[in-house]
């Protein structure tokens, strides 16, 4: 980590009333600067206060850029489009984890390592069996992932390079097993074991949508479609989720509980649950019709009703992800012979009528990730239950990688937020009989 050693450092200045205080501003490669804020406390005695760190960079990274304002996702510099049209999702595994496109030798390689890592433990059968069949598939993923932490201990000694990549690959393998395992414990059908002859998003449509008693090929233009999924939600910098695992991380706790953080995290409807919410939203629209209807809701401050799969903390354009997300689902669509989709009918317009009303361009309100993922899983097949299921599968690796990286840098101290305080000043303890 060096922009915060390097050359690119300025000083800032903060006043406040007759003081003056110096603090180095560092510049990144490309974006927004940072002011280094960590001797306030101690030179003023103040503290910042930015709920929600809208102003705040919590860390250097160099995995992932996103630039709001022009709607630009890169992936260790490159643009989210080429590696969706170019890549397999495994490559942007590699490629987040190494900060380099790997070489073919070097892709054969970590595909076998991926893909003999696919099972898991047997026992890990016996934690399903303990949920309700209609438990909802995040939580079944939160156990079970976290329970990974119960059977790996040659792979948590976080201080041995060796042994945190061993657990990386661990996670970006199992991940996908453990999810189609939750999918087939909510239908009752037997868990299908993982097939090393198939490719990772061929693999995890086997696991879930085989059977034992016949055999099942993967459709080549729905597992493309899967693996063009995973690589969109990959990594997406310091999102809620992946904040999570870094500050679980920071503590030194184990790899495979950091990572069922994130998926605590991923699973609330503002974030990684909106894939979910807004294809609820559409069905409950229903038709064109009814739009203007939810669109006054949306804006109508005393409603708590939000247009899912809109709006955005850091894009203030258009999600790239959104229109790479729009394409796959008319690929799909056109695949499986869908003609007219009803739900899509309504994203379709309702988009229109959002992005040409007043008060969604004033907040710079488009569609993101989420808005269309939903109509492209349900159409492979996925119940809605499913959908931030296989998010977190993709975002595994994005999690992990930010993990390794804060591991890695040589400043990660443990994450430890204060506070404005508006509570009870000092008061003594009152007896109960003097209590009213
Ligand atoms: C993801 O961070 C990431 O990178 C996340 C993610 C990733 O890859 O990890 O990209 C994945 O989580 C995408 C976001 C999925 N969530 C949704 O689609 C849920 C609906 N969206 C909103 O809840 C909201 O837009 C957020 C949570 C996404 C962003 O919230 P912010 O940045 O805190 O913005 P805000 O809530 O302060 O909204 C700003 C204004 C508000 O109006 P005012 O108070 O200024 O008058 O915009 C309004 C909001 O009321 N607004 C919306 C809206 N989203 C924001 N109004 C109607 N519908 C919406 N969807």
């Amino acid at each position: 980590m060096d922009a915060t050693t390097g050359a690119n450092t300025r000083a800032g200045k903060l006043t406040v009333g007759d003081n003056n205080w110096d603090f180095p501003i560092y510049e990144g490669t490309i974006g927004p600067s940072v002011v280094d804020i960590s001797s306030l406390y101690g030179k003023t005695g103040l503290f910042t206060y930015d709920p929600g760190f809208t102003s705040t960079g919590s860390c250097e990274s160099k995995i992932t850029y996103i630039d709001g304002d022009e709607g630009i996702l890169l992936y260790r510099g490159y643009p989210i489009q080429q590696l969706a049209e170019h890549g397999d999702f495994l490559e942007t595994c590699y490629l987040l984890l190494y900060g380099e496109l790997p070489t073919a030798a070097q892709k054969a390689d970590f595909d076998y390592r991926v893909t003999r890592h696919s099972m898991v433990h047997d026992q890990m059968n016996r934690f399903f069996t303990g949920f309700r069949r209609d438990a909802h598939p995040m939580a079944i993923m939160v156990g079970s992932v976290g329970a990974l932490s119960a059977f790996y201990h040659d792979s948590t000694d976080i201080s041995d390079p060796h042994q945190r990549m061993v657990a990386s690959i661990r996670l970006i393998a199992k991940t996908p097993t453990l999810a189609a395992m939750a999918y087939k414990y909510s239908i009752g059908q037997p868990f299908m074991y993982p097939r090393n002859e198939l490719d990772y998003a061929s693999n995890f449509l086997h696991m879930c949508f085989a059977v034992p008693c016949e055999e099942y090929k993967p459709n080549p233009v729905l597992a493309r479609a899967m693996d063009r999924i995973f690589i969109l939600h990959a990594d997406h910098e310091q999102n809620a989720s992946t904040s999570t695992v870094r500050l679980a991380g920071s503590s030194g706790a184990n790899p495979f509980a950091c990572i069922a953080a994130g998926c605590a995290c991923l699973w609330g409807p503002a974030h990684g649950g909106a894939n979910e919410a807004a294809l609820k939203m559409l069905a409950e629209i229903g038709t064109p019709d009814r739009i203007p209807e939810y669109v006054r809701r949306a804006k109508d401050k005393n409603d708590s009703f939000r247009l899912m799969g809109f709006g955005h903390r850091v894009y203030k354009n258009y999600d790239p992800r959104a229109k790479l997300m729009q394409q796959t689902t008319h690929e799909v669509l056109a695949e499986l012979g869908i003609k007219d989709d009803p739900l899509l009918d309504v994203a379709m317009e309702l988009e229109k009528v959002a992005l040409n009303d007043e008060y969604f361009i004033e907040k710079k309100l488009y569609p993101n990730i989420d808005f269309y993922s939903g109509i492209t899983l349900k159409a492979m097949g996925f119940p809605t239950s499913m959908f931030t299921v296989l998010f977190a599968v993709a975002r595994t690796v994005g999690w992990i990688a930010q993990w390794k990286e804060m591991i890695e840098d040589p400043s990660q101290r443990i994450g430890r937020p204060r506070q404005l305080y508006t509570g009870a000043t000092r008061r003594d303890y009152v007896p109960m009989s003097r209590r009213r």
